[in-house]
């Protein structure tokens, strides 16, 4: 369903419904808590901010969804720091997921980033998921993390224009540093103004484990997962590429992930 989805730029009338619904969004996949919602509060006042790209959907006229982006580079080995974009993050509300609001906002967004002229959208997000928009693994064009990650799945990147990536490669990706600096402190403080959330309960892997055949879960050792919520950081394509893991092994894992309300996957 992918009817009455309004696209706009968000504005300041909308910034605690904003904040609120990205608490929402995440609060379910984070275990005790979640920070986005600081981050999208936070990030508003920096200068790295693109306030041109701050957009909200919705649907019949309530707010479904919001998309910031942020300027960041890829500095590269010869020390050269070339600009890019990053967005994050990307919310959809709880009631309103799976009804094509998020490919919307990306959509709308990716084509707006492209006419302002910007380089490459780069960010780290589900490696199941952002594919779908047209995004490539970071690693493709030889693009690393900031601490020197080669082949980190969740690290993806889209070129805006022909060869906008051409002699990064061996370049470090490096976001604005909200993305590292925010404190438990800061965030304590933040949802004192918000209406009190239960934290979510971890789900021990061993829900997982106990499904799974024993080469499986050898294959799965050296990830050294504690919660379900740990599993998330595996690509569907970089479980399935494992010694030991077979198409009804990664199967297991979407079906136990989808009982405890942990998206994970391809679908
Ligand atoms: C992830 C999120 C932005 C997707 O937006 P959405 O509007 O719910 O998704 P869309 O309707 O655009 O796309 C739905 C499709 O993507 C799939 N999908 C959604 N989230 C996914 C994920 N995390 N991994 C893999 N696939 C996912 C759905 O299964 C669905 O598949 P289908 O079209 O084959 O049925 C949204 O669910 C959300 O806000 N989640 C919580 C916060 C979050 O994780 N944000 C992203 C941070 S990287």
């Amino acid at each position: 369903m992918t009817n009455n989805i309004t696209i706009r730029l968000e504005l300041p009338s909308d910034f605690r419904a904003v904040e609120e619904l990205t608490r929402e969004a995440f609060w379910p996949h984070s275990e005790h808590s979640c920070n986005e919602h600081l981050l999208v509060h936070k990030l508003r006042s920096l200068p790295a901010f693109i306030p041109e790209l701050d957009y909200v959907a919705e649907i019949n006229g309530k707010l479904a969804g919001n998309i910031v982006y942020s300027k960041a580079k890829i500095v590269t080995p010869d020390a050269r720091e070339v600009e890019v974009i990053a967005f994050g993050p990307l919310s959809v509300a709880p009631e309103f997921q799976n009804q094509g609001v998020g490919k919307a906002l990306l959509a709308h967004t990716i084509a707006e980033a492209k006419s302002l002229g910007y380089r490459g959208i780069l960010l780290f997000g589900h490696p199941d998921y952002y594919p779908r928009a047209g995004f490539r693994r970071g690693w493709e064009f030889g693009i690393l993390t900031a601490d020197d990650r080669d082949k980190f799945d969740p690290l993806m990147a889209m070129p805006l224009f022909d060869g906008a990536f051409d002699g990064l490669s061996g370049g470090r990706f490096v976001e604005d540093s909200v993305f590292e600096t925010l404190t438990d402190e800061e965030l304590a403080e933040f949802e004192k103004s918000l209406a009190y959330k239960t934290p979510v309960e971890p789900v021990s892997v061993d829900v997982l484990l106990a499904r799974l055949l024993p080469s499986a879960i050898t294959a799965l050792e050296p990830f050294k997962l504690k919660t379900l919520n740990d599993v998330r950081r595996i690509s569907e394509r970089a479980l399935s590429q494992l010694p030991g893991v077979d198409r009804g092994a990664v199967e297991t894992v979407r079906s136990v992930m989808r009982e405890h309300g942990r998206l994970w996957g391809a679908a």
